[in-house]
């Protein structure tokens, strides 16, 4: 007779990626299974920085702090970190038997990709959510793909080629968050995939609105609505060299921030508060679409916050007439946790032994298996 099983449940594998990206707005916490190369979002959590937190990191991102501080910083981001994964494990009701592992990005404070002594520094430690979850945990994603010579950045163009690609349609993938990035796939040959930072994506505009009105960001962007964009000042930011550099290419905080808006504005006195804002979000706008391929068509599709701020898509979208538009939600997932599920995919990948950088992408010498493993 045959064995009557009890348990009718299908053991799914799973995976919690946590990431917290250059906007230093708090931690995403997904928990991510990957069956016949279908991703689904089982659970989702989001955990805010405190105040005190975020203005530390601010400090840190801008090379201000003492040994000590950092120290007590990634003690802190590992509390915080472990803490992220419990809740979306506990909220999940899933076992954590069917939980291979966590990916986690941790905090980037300072990347300086390029020079001798080259590094990329992500706080929050590993050996805390270890500890804290029982549950396998991969961290420090980007120092291999930085020891192999390539910039460790940025990482999500993999996941993209792996989750959005198409056989039928040349697409780009526009991820907007502190920093903006995109993923170029073209249809007829994924081997071509390609990728980099652009620079600011909402960097710029938070730190200018955090300086101005005390809020982190321009709710849907209606204060720079109510500005006009200054050209001189634009054609001024637009010289940066950061926006004709060669890819490979990779950026954070320690460049593009509020000491930059500064350094441009002692050049043009006088323009409004509202009008740097308007400004700024005119120039993400432009950077990115400056920088998409020059495909004759084609979709864009775009994730991470950026997305919800209706000035900078509507401009964005001005800027590009030749793409079609949409958000990641038209791929199937929502463009708020993709680089959240990305991190998930990467500590599978990790966990399989298959590599998890783009080469054409970092500029590294080849593909690598990246990341530490902690043991639960
Ligand atoms: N409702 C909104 N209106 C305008 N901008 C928003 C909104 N929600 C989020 N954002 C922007 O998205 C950013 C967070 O995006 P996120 O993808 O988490 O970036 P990162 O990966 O850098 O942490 C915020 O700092 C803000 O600039
Ligand atoms: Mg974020």
């Amino acid at each position: 007779m045959p064995a009557v099983a009890t348990d009718m449940t299908t053991h799914i594998k799973t995976y919690v990626g946590l990431m917290s990206g250059t906007s230093m707005d708090g931690i995403d916490a997904a928990l991510v299974s990957f069956v016949q190369g279908a991703l689904t979002l089982h659970a989702l959590r989001t955990l805010p920085y405190p105040p005190d937190l975020r203005a530390r990191l601010e400090r840190l991102s801008q090379n201000q702090g003492t040994p000590d501080e950092i120290g007590e910083v990634d003690h802190q981001l590992g509390h915080l970190f472990g803490e992220a994964a419990s809740q979306v494990i506990e909220s999940s009701g899933i076992p954590l038997t069917d939980i291979v592992a966590i990916g986690s990005h941790g905090q980037t404070v300072r990347h300086q990709p390029k020079g001798i002594s080259r590094f990329s520094m992500q706080l929050g430690d590993p050996n805390m959510i270890a500890e804290r979850t029982g549950i396998t945990t991969i961290a420090d994603f980007r120092r291999r793909d930085m020891a192999a010579g390539g910039e460790g950045a940025p990482l999500v163009p993999a996941f993209h080629r792996a989750f959005f690609g198409s056989l039928t349609e040349d697409r780009c993938i526009i991820n907007i968050g502190g920093i903006a990035n995109i993923t170029w796939l073209p249809h007829k040959d994924p081997e071509q995939a390609s990728g980099f930072d652009t620079g600011p994506g909402n960097a710029l505009m938070d730190a200018w609105c955090h300086d101005q009105t005390g809020r982190h960001f321009d709710e849907e962007g209606r204060w720079a609505s109510k500005g006009q964009v200054d050209e001189a000042l634009l054609a001024d930011m637009l010289t940066d060299g950061y926006f004709t550099a060669p890819v490979p290419k990779s950026t954070g905080k320690e460049k593009f921030n509020l000491s930059w808006i500064r350094t441009m504005l002692a050049r043009h006195p006088g323009t409004s508060a509202v009008d740097v804002q308007r400004t700024l979000l005119e120039l993400s706008a432009q950077t990115i679409a400056q920088q998409l391929p020059t495909a004759s068509e084609g979709k864009l599709y775009i994730c991470g916050g950026g997305v919800n701020n209706l000035a900078l898509m509507d401009t964005l979208a001005a800027a590009c007439p030749q793409y079609d538009i949409e958000s990641t939600q038209a791929l199937g997932l929502d463009p708020q946790w993709v680089e959240a599920a990305a991190f998930a995919w990467l500590a599978k990948q990790t966990v399989e032994a298959s590599s998890g950088n783009l080469p054409k992408v970092t500029g590294a010498r080849g593909k690598r298996i990246l990341g530490a493993l902690y043991q639960p």
